[in-house]
């Protein structure tokens, strides 16, 4: 493709962007159980008028654009409000979940340097029910990630393997509220006691549940402790683009107080341009989704906030209690919120998830990992919550429609396996992804021969062949 030699009409432009959406999903349908949080209509144009009024303005400079600055601060108040943090928590808008995390582990990463400066190999402790984005800024930091095991019952992080993981060289203990796989709420206060007594810092994850959870509290709902009312907690990362249903491009990474979010910030008068002041990891960043942020914290306020709360909790029991009632489905340990995952003994759930999706379903296959089996994750949202009854309707139906399939091959599976494992060269893999049906530079619809051959692959191996897929897509 090159650019246009001349320059094409608006609305030739936007025709041509909505016909390139015709083979996504269509999530405004309700039947997509992950990746977009959709509030009603109004509230979603309120969201849309806030982001594209502050399109423009940038964060950069606070000093130019103050109001950029209020928004900021006030966002990170009213969230702050949510964790219960006193008026000494301090934090900043960052561009998402992941941006947080790498921040809050930078931060941790950082203050060890100052604090325990006899650590050279930092680690970290999290179960593996935490977010890959520990993994990813473990990657990226030089801070090693120590993984446990979870209760297999409940699927909470086993506080005692936590313990026994901690060595001389930890700088920080992870706790997910809930973690996304399987929406189960790790032990907190146990959790950060731990951390206190060993002079460790505790970050909680709360990316996902932060503002839900604060919300169903407030409701009356029992909810596990989780944010700076349990004492140790020293950082916490909350979405407001995910159950805050503003737009994408929107997380608070919060701190105990500014001693410790000093390690986050970054300044340079090094060079011959402009000052360089970045609180976060991005220099020049768009108020747009900081000024959706604000605006559906301040249209929803706590009552509307409660209501969706409310309907999304009571769809979100009604299936979980309608696939337990499935003969050969199980929802896996104790989900508290809108998310959880469910597997099966009986039939292949990476089989389902494709026969789902040919009726217009999405739930997403997550792979078996020690304790958990393969599964399906589903993420209720207000978007979707009117159709958890026609989604169990066909959830029946699809099963049934497994139990006829032929079962996917293991004796080829078990060969691409041992090809992939002995030998994962790009000519390797660029063989067996036309072997699987796949085709260089397309994405494939039809994932569950390919989901089989990722789950028996070691972690290693599978993710290196990901990265090659990916670097041939484009
Ligand atoms: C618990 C948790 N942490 C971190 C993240 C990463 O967030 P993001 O995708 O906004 O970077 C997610 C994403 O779903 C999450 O659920």
């Amino acid at each position: 493709m090159k650019i246009p030699s001349t320059g094409m009409a608006p609305e030739a432009i936007m025709a041509t962007l909505r016909s390139f959406k015709s083979h996504d999903m269509d999530w405004q349908s309700g039947r997509v159980f992950a990746y977009v949080y959709q509030p009603d209509e109004t509230t979603a144009t309120v969201v849309k008028d806030a982001y594209t009024l502050y399109l423009s303005e940038n964060c950069l400079d606070p000093t130019t654009f103050p109001s950029t600055a209020k928004l900021e601060s006030d966002v990170v108040r009213m969230v702050a409000g949510l964790m219960q943090g006193d008026e000494h928590v301090v934090g900043n808008v960052t561009s998402g979940g992941t941006e947080s995390i790498l921040l809050a582990v930078k931060t941790a990463r950082d203050w060890a340097r100052v604090h325990r400066p006899h650590i050279t190999q930092p680690e970290m402790v999290l179960a593996c029910t935490a977010h890959a984005a520990f993994h990813k800024a473990g990657h990226y930091l030089g801070v090693r990630p120590v993984i446990v095991e979870f209760d297999p019952a409940t699927f909470a992080a086993d506080v005692a393997a936590m313990r026994a993981a901690i060595t001389e060289n930890t700088i920080l203990l992870v706790a997910s509220a809930p973690c996304y796989s399987q929406g189960v709420v790790d032990p907190v206060p146990a959790i950060a006691e731990l951390a206190r007594e060993h002079g460790a810092l505790c970050h909680v994850d709360a990316c996902v549940g932060g503002i839900y959870l604060a919300f169903l509290r407030a409701s009356g709902d029992p909810v596990p402790p989780f944010d700076f009312s349990v004492p140790g907690v020293t950082s916490l990362s909350v979405d407001m683009h995910k159950y805050g249903y503003s737009a994408k491009g929107a997380s608070v990474v919060l701190y105990r107080d500014r001693d410790l979010r000093r390690y986050q910030i970054f300044a340079s008068t090094d060079t011959t341009g402009y000052t360089l002041i970045n609180p976060t990891a991005l220099s020049s960043r768009s108020a747009g989704p900081i000024a959706g942020a604000w605006a559906i914290l301040h249209h929803l306020g706590e009552s509307g906030y409660r209501e969706i709360v409310a309907t999304v909790q009571a769809a979100t029991r009604r299936l979980i209690d309608g696939i337990n009632a499935l003969d050969d489905l199980y929802v896996l340990g104790r989900p508290v919120m809108s998310m959880f995952s469910f597997a099966s003994n009986a039939i292949n759930v990476f089989q389902l998830a494709d026969v789902l999706r040919r009726r217009g379903w999405y739930l997403q296959p997550q792979f078996s990992k020690s304790r958990a089996p393969r599964n399906l994750h589903v993420s209720v949202t207000y978007g979707v919550a009117h159709n958890v009854d026609a989604l169990l309707a066909d959830l029946a139906d699809c099963v049934e429609e497994v139990r006829r399939m032929p079962p996917i091959d293991p004796q080829f599976v078990r060969s691409v396996v041992d090809t992939l494992v002995e030998n994962p060269s790009p000519e390797v893999v660029a063989g067996l992804l036309t072997a699987v049906g796949m085709q260089p530079g397309v994405l494939p619809q039809e994932m569950a021969l390919i989901n089989e051959i990722l789950d028996a692959l070691p972690d290693a191996v599978a993710n290196a062949i990901i990265i090659e897929f990916f670097n041939n897509l484009s």
